[in-house]
């Protein structure tokens, strides 16, 4: 049996030098790096240092010099708008130089930010590389994102210049993002000079004289501007996520490490072949539709699929059938409450009938625990292996991965398999000391991380240590809980923050809970995640009103959902919450949230040694049968 997995895991933690440096050469350097790996200011690790190189020209010009300009490089499928075009790599880099152009006349240079605020479309793709060519650092923000939480990225950011869309296309309804812009400019610190604007045909924005640019009145008279080199460790993006408050991590990427770790990935992970179909099903707002749906596909020169629309109601639960079938897909990645939900839809299957997937290859599930009903319903359905990988923000791509271009192992149910080269899994106790095979506790990372993942956070070295670096010294603090078995497979379990996964969107409970306490009539107030079949969990809120509030509970609840809605964005998901009179606390006043949220779940709970009184818990329990949770 080949052991093509353990090789080359061992040698990249035994020599990471020699095995990133080899991978290394699959991606073009204007200048070679002096050292692949610098060691010498932990945690604060550099790949390829000396290096130069230019990402965009990796992921675009790089594959039409080599003659593939006439191959397809982003194949565009919205059944949203009824939409399909497809854009050959030749005609991607003709429209990533001209919209470098585009931004280059707005002022924006190497090292400058630019906030791109896009829904599914692959104008979001041209602006990404177009920073990317230009050495920009681009901050791509999801769509359901409402305007307080775009103006907190671009107070973090400081962009020189907006790229948006007027409007994003929800399943029967359109979002007007213009409005939520100018609303988000308008309550931010910092304004951008300008602000780019995608006119849709579906809502055209309004445009601010002397402030706002029409994207192709802007293109057409663009001069096209070439590939900028940057060192391997600027930055390419920032990418905010949820930490523990209301004020978002800035992941940053670095450009070196990040095109040849994500390179590497595209074969060894999950098989791909320069030319083949990839497709991720996700949003460029989140890090899978970063690594997966612009950069891993595009450097590999794979051909990467934009796809604006929904796993169900788009128009029905066939749509990924249909989309596999016709455009020749051999691997899909997304997230398993996709599967939920076509899974709920059409239980047998039956839509599948439909279509030929004789080519299709595997299905790799990540962004949330992959529950093991629907990993055998999905193999069932799709007779390909069903592959879950684990991973998040901060790393960039997976942790641990069935590596199924390096060597195949059996799936265990609810395990994402093994750590994948480049990554020093090790579970860690109580006592910070490693736990034995089987036993649950703290997932950590050994230090360095491989490359392209986090070098640090965006402007904030500090935050960086203490969220990652300080609690178990020399390793990377993961925020999630499990254990690796004897055979080296690796099980996550839960989050040991505030961090709830709501339809494979990462949430934070802590932001949710800062909004809710603005409530006038809220005197305290607790938000947990509680499961849900579809969505994997779902936020549920605690409110404890003021003395002497008359106001009927369901007028506060209601009022409290359209805050978090208005404040945080509809994919906070944030729709129930429940008036109680107390809530459970420790003797030192910590709210006792995981035990909480055992009673929602009818999980079995220890009563914790150090609660103040035992007698709230029942209240919590009355208050969670009233609205069908617990037993
Ligand atoms: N712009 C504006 N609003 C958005 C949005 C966007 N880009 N994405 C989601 N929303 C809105 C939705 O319309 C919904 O609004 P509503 O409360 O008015 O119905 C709300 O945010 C919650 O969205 P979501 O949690 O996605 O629920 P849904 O019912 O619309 O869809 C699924 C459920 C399972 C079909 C959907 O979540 C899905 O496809 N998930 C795949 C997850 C994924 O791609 N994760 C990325 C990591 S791999
Ligand atoms: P995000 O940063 O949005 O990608 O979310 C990362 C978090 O999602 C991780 O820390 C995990 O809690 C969870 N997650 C992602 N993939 C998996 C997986 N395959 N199994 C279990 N949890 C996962």
């Amino acid at each position: 049996m080949s052991d093509a997995y353990q090789e080359a895991h061992d040698l990249s933690l035994t020599d990471p030098a020699a095995f990133w440096g080899k991978a290394a050469e699959d991606i073009h350097w204007v200048k070679r790096w002096d050292k692949v790996l610098d060691e010498s200011n932990p945690p604060f690790y550099r790949w390829f240092v000396g290096g130069e190189l230019n990402t965009c020209y990796n992921a675009v010009d790089r594959h039409v010099e080599a003659g593939h300009g006439d191959r397809a490089a982003i194949i565009y499928d919205s059944p949203i708008t009824g939409t399909k075009r497809t854009t050959t790599y030749a005609e991607l880099k003709q429209q990533t130089a001209s919209f470098a152009g585009v931004l280059a006349d707005q002022g924006v240079t190497k090292g400058d930010r630019v906030i791109i605020y896009m829904p599914m479309v692959p104008e979001a793709l041209v602006a990404m590389l177009a920073c990317a060519r230009l050495g920009a650092v681009h901050s791509v923000v999801f769509g359901g994102f409402a305007a307080n939480e775009l103006a907190t990225r671009i107070n973090d950011a400081k962009p020189k210049v907006v790229v948006a869309a007027s409007c994003g296309l929800e399943p029967g309804r359109v979002i007007a993002y213009k409005p939520l812009l100018d609303e988000a400019i308008r309550v931010a610190t910092h304004k951008p000079d300008r602000c780019v604007i995608l006119q849709r045909e579906q809502k055209p924005g309004d445009l601010i004289a002397g402030r706002d640019v029409d994207w192709a009145e802007a293109v057409s008279s663009a001069r096209p501007h070439d590939c900028v080199p940057v060192q391997a460790t600027d930055p390419l993006y920032i990418l905010y996520t949820s930490g523990t408050t209301g004020q978002p991590k800035g992941v940053v990427r670095d450009n070196g490490g990040h095109a040849v770790a994500l390179k590497w990935t595209m074969k060894a992970i999950y098989n791909m072949e320069p030319g083949e179909v990839y497709w991720a099903a996700s949003d460029v707002g989140w890090v899978v539709g970063h690594s997966y749906i612009c950069y891993g596909p595009l450097l590999h020169g794979c051909t990467t699929v934009v796809f604006e629309g929904k796993p169900v109601g788009t128009p029905d639960a066939g749509t990924f059938w249909r989309v596999i079938s016709e455009h020749k897909i051999p691997v899909l990645f997304t997230a398993p409450t996709a599967f939920r939900a076509i899974k709920k839809e059409d239980p047998n299957g039956e839509l599948l009938q439909k279509y030929d997937l004789s080519h299709f290859r595997t299905l790799f599930l990540a962004g949330e625990r992959a529950d093991p009903n629907t990993i055998t319903w999905a193999q069932a359905q799709l007779k390909v292996p069903v592959i879950d990988h684990w991973w998040q923000t901060e790393t960039g791509w997976a942790i641990a991965a069935n590596c199924m271009g390096l060597q195949e192992f059996p799936v265990k149910l609810g395990s994402p398999t093994k750590a994948v080269p480049g990554w020093n899994v090790q579970v860690l106790g109580e006592d910070k000391q490693p736990v034995a095979p089987g036993q649950i506790g703290a997932l950590v990372c050994k230090l360095p991380l491989p490359p392209g993942t986090l070098p640090t956070l965006w402007n904030a070295d500090d935050r960086f240590r203490q969220a990652y670096m300080d609690e178990y010294p020399g390793y990377y603090k993961t925020g999630d809980a499990g254990f690796v078995d004897e055979e080296g497979y690796v099980y996550v379990m839960t989050r040991t923050d505030d961090i709830i996964n709501v339809a494979g969107h990462r949430l934070s409970t802590g932001a949710m809970e800062e909004v809710l306490a603005n409530h006038p009539d809220v005197a305290e107030c607790a938000v947990i995640g509680v499961h849900d079949d579809m969505k994997g969990q779902m936020p549920l809120g605690f409110l404890v009103l003021k003395a002497g509030v008359t106001k009927p509970h369901a007028e506060v609840v209601a009022e409290a959902v359209k805050m978090v809605r208005e404040t945080i964005g509809p994919v906070a998901a944030f729709k129930k919450a429940l008036v109680v009179n107390r809530l459970p606390k420790t003797r030192s006043g910590k709210i006792l949230r995981g035990t909480m949220q055992k009673i929602a779940d009818h999980e079995e709970f220890k009563m914790p040694a150090t609660i103040d009184d035992p007698d709230i818990l029942p209240e919590i329990e009355d208050a969670l049968k009233e609205v069908g949770l617990a037993k």
